[in-house]
């Protein structure tokens, strides 16, 4: 079936998704909402918010979309799913992400550390706190040896989770915390024993019986060099892991992705989407640190180089329960992503700076994040601008093309990190 498909988001994720399904053999016609100064490569950019649910029932109604594509985690958490299949109207238009209540998974910590405990998945101990039983939530913090991991139950922009060094520091953010630090999503906080290892990404994709598993992905999130500073959205991904190999994988599958599919079915937890399990692997076991319900953004940019498939395929597989009778496979090349950056970044930086050079870059993908088509060009308009992304037979012959790619990519402030991937062999 040729599909006239709606996605939702603004990112490189969303860049990333938009280039791989405007490959597909299926695609009549593809909308990014809102999209990026970048997006307009791929498809037809719609000025519609996410979240903005009737806006986008009338732009689907309008426009013979045929399925609806969400990038970003948001509206996800907001219900979407469950929006069209409870309209009449929309209920045949198939949404490839979870139900309300599945994406709870990344929507409420409280929640997946429950789901996880219900279901044997390993991750850190943990105790939920709230107004309620704080002085518990002291004990056992009391309990734990330093750092002290502090995680807002609810979305917070990324921000949510705080690594403290000392008790003393950990019992007052907690009574901050809980005291309004991030609004509502932290009324109730989860806090976690520190686990100490090296993290990747692995992204399923389900129709909620068969599974398929993408490339394994590494992101890197401080904005400093050799891991310093503060958290970003991700300045840069690598795949493969090294450490991910077979041996790691099949523990992933037999103790993480098998249990976490088999509760989402015994819970009766509707889920047709992305599940993206951010990992840490200690002394070569995996345990889960947080459930997504969507793609990572880097990661996106380097997974989608590395998925050797006709994505919009897939999606019809999720939509329709068949996901079993497609095919994937996996490019054998290392795939990286280099996120040039606005000075300043992740506080505060400057908008609305011209960007210049795209067109002299010829080895490297260049994946739009935060930019803007103007009247007098194409702009800076966030904090992540521009990721760029390249293939080569070894990490570093992909690196060197990303770093020439951004040597090429101009705009006042730009910054990156010279040391993606200095982590894995
Ligand atoms: P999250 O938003 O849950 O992914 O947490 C953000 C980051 O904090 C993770 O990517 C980890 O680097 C770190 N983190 C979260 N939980 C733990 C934990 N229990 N032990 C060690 N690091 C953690
Ligand atoms: N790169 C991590 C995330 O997308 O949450």
């Amino acid at each position: 079936m040729n599909q006239r498909i709606l996605l939702l988001g603004s990112g490189g994720r969303e860049s990333a998704l938009a280039w791989k399904m405007s490959q597909s053999k299926k695609m009549e016609k593809l909308f990014i909402a809102p999209g990026n100064g970048g997006t307009e490569q791929y498809g037809e950019n719609v000025a519609l918010s996410p979240m903005d649910f009737p806006a986008i029932r009338d732009f689907v109604k309008a426009n013979g979309v045929t399925m609806v594509v969400v990038g970003n985690e948001d509206p996800l958490v907001a219900g979407i799913y469950d929006y069209f299949v409870n309209d009449p109207e929309l209920a045949g238009i198939p949404v490839i992400g979870p139900s309300e209540k599945a994406a709870q998974l990344e929507g409420s910590k409280d929640f997946a550390k429950g789901f996880m405990m219900r279901h044997g998945i390993p991750t850190a101990r943990y105790m939920s706190v709230n107004a309620d039983n704080y002085e518990e939530g002291v004990m056992f913090l009391r309990s734990l040896e330093a750092p002290y991991v502090l995680k807002a139950d609810g979305l917070a922009a990324g921000k949510g989770v705080l690594i403290v060094a000392t008790l003393e520091e950990a019992e007052a953010k907690l009574k901050e915390m809980l005291g309004g630090m991030f609004g509502k999503s932290s009324a109730t906080v989860v806090i976690e024993e520190f686990l100490s290892g090296i993290e990747c990404s692995v992204f399923v994709l389900t129709d909620g019986n068969s599974y398929k598993v993408l490339p394994v992905a590494k992101d890197y999130k401080r904005v400093g060099e050799g891991d310093t500073g503060l958290n970003t959205g991700g300045m840069g991904a690598v795949s493969p892991v090294s450490f991910a190999d077979g041996t790691f994988m099949q523990k992933v599958t037999e103790r993480i992705i098998l249990p976490t599919l088999n509760g989402l079915k015994e819970e009766r937890l509707t889920y047709k989407g992305f599940i993206f399990l951010g990992l840490i692997n200690v002394k070569g076991e995996p345990f889960v640190i947080e459930y997504n319900v969507r793609m990572g953004d880097p990661e996106t940019e380097v997974v989608m180089l590395r998925t050797d498939a006709d994505l919009v395929d897939l999606f019809e597989g999720v939509a329709t329960g068949t996901l079993a009778e497609r095919g994937l496979s996996i490019d054998p090349r290392y795939a990286v992503t280099v996120m040039m950056v606005s000075e300043g970044y992740p506080g505060h930086y400057e908008k609305g700076k011209s960007i210049s050079g795209l067109d002299r870059v010829t080895g490297s993908i260049l994946f739009h994040a935060g930019t803007k088509r103007t009247a007098d060009g194409l702009v800076t308009s966030g904090g992540r601008v521009i990721a760029a992304s390249s293939y080569g037979d070894t990490k570093e012959e992909a690196l060197a093309k990303s770093f020439d790619a951004i040597s090429k990519v101009d705009f006042e402030g730009k910054y990156f990190r010279r040391d993606i991937g200095f982590d894995l062999k």
